[in-house]
């Protein structure tokens, strides 16, 4: 089938378009495939707010400086952004709806601070230029500036994405996050459903290289018994710090992720999964399956192969479900809709 042809059934079936698509598929390639009508840019903001990114970038670097564990706060509220509902920025409402943060998976585990972060910087937005910026791509944004400032691969990510005016419901949003005890087939299969393949998801997995776990969900690799996913030594020094008859604060006790480089963002992650010093079953499931145990074995001995795969699945993960053109609204508090 020629060219011509195809175009015209593109044409045709605008409507039906996966018919067509399906039968041209070895003639038109990537090249016919039409781009949304309103697309993000790097440069989204050049006109309209030429300061954005630099405003974004300028509180960012006092954050990090401030508290480098933070960057690992803003990466993670982006993830549950971006899988529930799109990278809307939905993750930030606080009311009027009930809030996506009262989720069994956010619930007293996403870090209030980061909420703080976003509302300032989107306040300076504001006030320099007034119904402009998104929330969603001030959290994406900030996010990816953290994560280089740590030590981490610049992230080109695009912009003009616009908010949501409403937030997804609890039962949304536990179907949509994997949990800390999913095996691969549950991991592979939750990040397919958000169009994302193995190398993404253990790309992605890398960011547990920072930041910290809460000993109430750390204690599911601890009890009833001690899983056989934790080396001995180190699941002792988990209980040590997590367990209760321990540690009468335990639930609310925190423990790094990373215990050996804690606040960088590296491939460490990768060596602590192969040594079975990384926190979730979760983690561990990476080696279940011979595609993602490669890749885990390939990233923990080239960073640069990491960085460079964790730029490409970011890139993805940025820009699932978002919001464009005169679809969404830009909300001017990110905490409520306007
Ligand atoms: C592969 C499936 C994943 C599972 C099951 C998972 C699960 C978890 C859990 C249970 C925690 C600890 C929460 C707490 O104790 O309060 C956590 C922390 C974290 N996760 Fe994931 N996660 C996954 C993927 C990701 C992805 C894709 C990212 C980002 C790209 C990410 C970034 C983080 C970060 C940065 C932290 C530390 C947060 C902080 O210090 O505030 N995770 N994750
Ligand atoms: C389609 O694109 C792929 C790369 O995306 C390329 O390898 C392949 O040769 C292309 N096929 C045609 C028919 O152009
Ligand atoms: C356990 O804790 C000790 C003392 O803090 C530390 O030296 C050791 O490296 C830890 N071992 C593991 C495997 O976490």
């Amino acid at each position: 089938m020629n060219l011509v042809i195809c175009f015209f059934l593109f044409a045709a079936f605008a409507l039906l378009w996966t018919w067509p698509s399906a039968l041209c598929a070895t003639q038109t390639n990537r090249t016919l495939h039409v781009k949304p009508a309103h697309a993000l840019a790097r440069n989204f903001y050049h006109e309209s707010c030429p300061r954005a990114h630099e405003i974004i970038r300028s509180q960012i670097v006092k954050v990090i400086k401030q508290n480098p564990s933070e960057a690992a706060g803003l990466l993670r509220t982006m993830f549950h952004d971006c899988f529930v509902q799109g990278c809307d920025a939905s993750i930030l409402l606080m009311g009027p709806m009930l809030s996506e943060q009262f989720a069994a998976p956010n619930m007293r585990s996403l870090r209030p601070s980061t909420n703080l972060i976003i509302d300032h910087i989107k306040a300076q937005l504001e006030a320099a230029c007034p119904d402009v910026v998104s929330c969603a791509d001030t959290l994406v944004l900030s996010a990816a500036i953290a994560v280089q400032l740590v030590g981490g691969p610049h992230i080109p990510v695009l912009l003009g994405r616009r908010d949501s005016s409403s937030a997804a419901s609890v039962q949304t949003v536990v179907a949509n996050l994997p949990s800390p005890q999913f095996n691969i087939f549950g991991l592979k299969q939750k990040f397919r459903s958000h169009g994302l393949n193995s190398k993404d998801l253990v790309a992605l997995s890398g960011a547990h290289t920072f930041g910290h776990a809460h000993c109430r969900i750390v204690g599911l690799q601890l009890t009833p018994r001690v899983s056989a996913d934790l080396d001995i030594d180190f699941a002792a020094n988990l209980s040590r710090i997590c367990l209760p008859a321990n540690n009468p604060a335990n639930g609310a006790a925190t423990v790094h992720l990373d215990f050996i480089t804690h606040d960088r963002f590296n491939n460490n992650y990768y060596k602590n999964v192969l040594n079975k010093v990384a926190l979730f079953h979760s983690d561990a499931a990476l080696l279940e399956a011979p595609d993602t145990k490669d890749l885990v074995q390939r990233y923990a001995k080239n960073e640069e192969e990491f960085f460079e795969q964790f730029k490409v699945s970011m890139l993805k993960l940025s820009e699932i479900g978002v919001l464009t053109g005169k679809n969404g609204v830009i909300r001017k508090k990110c905490s409520v809709s306007n």
